[in-house]
C-alpha cells in the first residue's frame, strides 16, 4: 500500500537554541538557568557534558543547513534564545552578534528552500529573570512578551511561524515536581502559579503578533500525551485517567485552543487549594487571543488507573500522582534502547482528539522520533550507522498520521526530533535521536544515518 501525504506538506525535523547552539561564554550570550546550573553543579548532567559543547550549531549552521538539504528537509524548527538575543532582559539591549547569527541562520534556510519555523520559549529562562521567580512572577511575563515582539519585530518579514512556547507543561513539571529542571523546587502550588504565567504570556505574545499584522502565523507547540485508563468500563480508572488527561494535556490545550482552562481542573485546584493568582482582565487577555495553529509533540502515550497506593505525607505538600497511579500495562511495546513506550496508535488519537473536540484545529507534528543510547553500536563498516529501528518507527508513526488525514484530521507537517544529534538536558548526549550522527570527540563532526537518507525519498515522493 503506498501512502501519499497532502500536497505542500512539511517535511523536516525540530531543534531549540540552547540544545544545539553552543558558546555560551562568546559573543556576548546571557547566561540563562541551564549555563548556571551545570556551572554550579555539573555532576547532575550526564557524563558532565553542558550546554557549551552541545553540537556546534553556532559555528556550523551553514554545514547543517546543507545536511537538511541532503535529508530532505522543506521546513526546519528551531527557538531563539532569549538569553543571546537579549543577555540581560531587564534592559532590553539587543545583541548584535546573535541578530547576526539569527539573520544568517533565517536567510540561509530560506535560501535552500527550508521554511523556518521560530519558537521563542524552549525551556531557557535567563538566569537574571530566574532571580526574580521565573514564570512565578507577572513581571517575567511582561518581559518575555516584549522579547516576543522584539523578535516579532526583527525577523518577522521572514519567519512566518511562530511558536509561543515548546511543551510548556515541561517546565511546571522539571522545575516545581520532579527536579529535572532548575530551580528544582518540589511545590505544585508555584508550579501551577507557573502554568497560568506561561498560558497568559502565550496570549498576550499572540495578542502582540496579531496587532502587528504581519504576514505569518503562531501557535504553541504542546506535547500530547494521549492518557488511557487501566479498564475503561471502570469510572474510577476514567476519573484518573480524565485527572492525567487534565493536569498534563488539556492544562495548556484548552486555554490555547478555546480560549479558557478546563473546568474540571479549576474545580480539582479549587478543592486542593492550589487555585493560583488570577486576574480578569488577564483571564480575557487569555480568553480572547487563541492560537492560529498548534504543533503536537508526540513521543508516547500515559495509562492511569485509580489511586490504590497510600497517598504520601511529604513536607513539601501534594503531587498530580496522589490523584492517580500508573498504570503498568503489561505487554506494551517498548523503546529497547531508550525506557519509553512505544503506541503508534496514539498520534492518531491526538489528532482525532483535536478534530473531534478541538475545532479541528489546524496542526502538524512538531516533534517525533526515537532517543537510542550507545547507538554508535549500529555504525557498519563505512561508518554510518544503520537506524532501521528509527525508520520503522517513523513509518509506523506516519501511517496513522495519514489515517487521521485520510479522515479528515487538518493535520499540515511531520517534524522528526531532531536533524543532528542533539544535547537533551539532564540526560545530555545519552540518547540519540538525530538523523544525522554527531561525533563528540571528533569537533562534533556530522555523518547521516540511514535514517536521513530514507527519509529524503520521503520527502521526494511525499510519502512512501
Ligand atoms: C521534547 C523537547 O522539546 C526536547 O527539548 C527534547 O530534547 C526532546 N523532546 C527529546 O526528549
Amino acid at each position: 500500500m503506498s501512502y501519499q501525504f497532502p500536497k505542500n506538506f512539511w517535511w523536516g525535523s525540530a531543534a531549540s537554541g540552547p540544545q544545539t547552539e553552543g558558546v555560551f561564554e562568546g559573543d556576548h550570550k546571557g547566561e540563562n538557568i541551564w549555563d548556571y546550573w551545570y556551572k554550579t553543579q555539573p555532576d547532575k548532567f550526564f557524563n558532565q557534558v553542558g550546554p557549551n559543547l552541545t553540537s556546534q550549531v553556532y559555528q556550523k549552521y551553514q554545514e547543517d543547513i546543507q545536511l537538511m538539504v541532503e535529508t530532505g528537509h522543506n521546513s526546519f524548527r528551531t527557538s531563539i534564545q532569549w538569553s543571546r538575543l537579549i543577555p540581560d532582559p531587564t534592559t532590553g539591549v539587543i545583541n548584535e552578534a546573535a541578530v547576526k547569527f539569527y539573520n544568517q541562520l533565517i536567510d540561509d534556510l530560506l535560501a535552500n528552500g527550508i521554511d523556518p519555523f521560530i519558537n521563542l520559549y524552549h525551556f531557557d529562562m535567563p538566569m537574571i529573570l530566574q532571580e526574580k521567580g521565573g514564570w512565578e512572577s507577572l513581571e517575567v511575563v511582561e518581559l518575555y512578551v516584549a522579547y516576543a515582539k522584539t523578535c516579532f519585530e526583527l525577523f518577522g518579514d521572514r519567519v512566518k511561524k511562530w511558536f509561543t512556547h515548546n511543551e510548556p507543561i515541561v517546565p511546571v513539571e522539571g522545575g516545581y515536581l520532579y527536579g529535572w529542571h532548575y530551580p528544582d523546587k518540589v511545590d505544585l502550588k508555584a508550579g501551577i502559579q507557573v502554568l497560568y504565567h506561561e498560558a497568559l504570556a502565550s496570549a498576550k505574545a499572540i495578542a502582540a503578533y496579531h496587532a502587528m499584522d504581519l504576514d505569518g502565523e503562531i501557535g504553541i507547540v504542546l506535547n500530547l500525551t494521549p492518557t488511557y485508563p487501566r479498564d475503561e468500563q471502570n469510572e474510577a480508572d476514567l476519573a484518573a485517567a480524565q485527572f492525567v488527561d487534565g493536569f498534563f494535556n488539556r492544562s495548556f490545550l484548552d486555554p490555547a485552543v478555546k480560549g479558557h482552562f478546563p473546568q474540571d481542573m479549576i474545580d480539582w485546584a479549587k478543592a486542593n487549594e492550589l487555585l493560583p493568582q488570577t486576574t480578569p482582565e488577564d483571564l480575557a487577555i487569555i480568553a480572547e487571543n487563541i492560537v492560529d495553529l498548534l504543533g503536537v509533540n508526540y513521543y508516547q502515550p500515559r495509562r492511569a488507573k485509580a489511586k490504590e497506593t497510600p497517598v504520601e505525607k511529604r513536607e513539601a505538600g501534594l503531587l498530580p500522582e496522589d490523584f492517580y497511579d500508573v498504570y503498568d500495562m503489561p505487554g506494551k511495546k517498548m523503546n529497547p534502547y531508550r525506557g519509553w513506550e512505544i503506541y503508534e496508535k496514539g498520534i492518531y488519537d491526538t489528532l482525532i482528539n483535536l478534530k473531534e473536540n478541538y475545532g479541528n484545529i489546524r496542526c502538524y507534528i512538531s516533534e517525533n522520533g526515537m532517543g537510542v543510547e550507545g547507538e554508535e553500536r549500529f555504525v557498519n563498516s563505512n561508518g554510518m550507522i544503520e537506524d532501521d529501528y528509527r525508520i520503522e518507527f517513523v513509518t509506523e508513526h506516519l501511517k496513522w498520521v495519514h489515517r487521521a488525514i485520510q479522515e479528515g484530521s487538518q493535520v499540515q507537517g511531520y517534524h522528526m526530533w531532531t536533524c543532528m544529534d542533539n544535547w537533551s538536558w539532564l540526560n545530555a548526549y545519552k540518547n540519540r535521536y538525530g538523523f544525522v550522527a554527531v561525533d563528540l570527540d571528533n569537533d562534533a563532526k556530522r555523518t547521516i544515518k540511514k535514517s536521513g537518507y530514507w527519509f529524503k525519498t520521503v520527502r521526494d515522493n511525499n510519502g512512501f
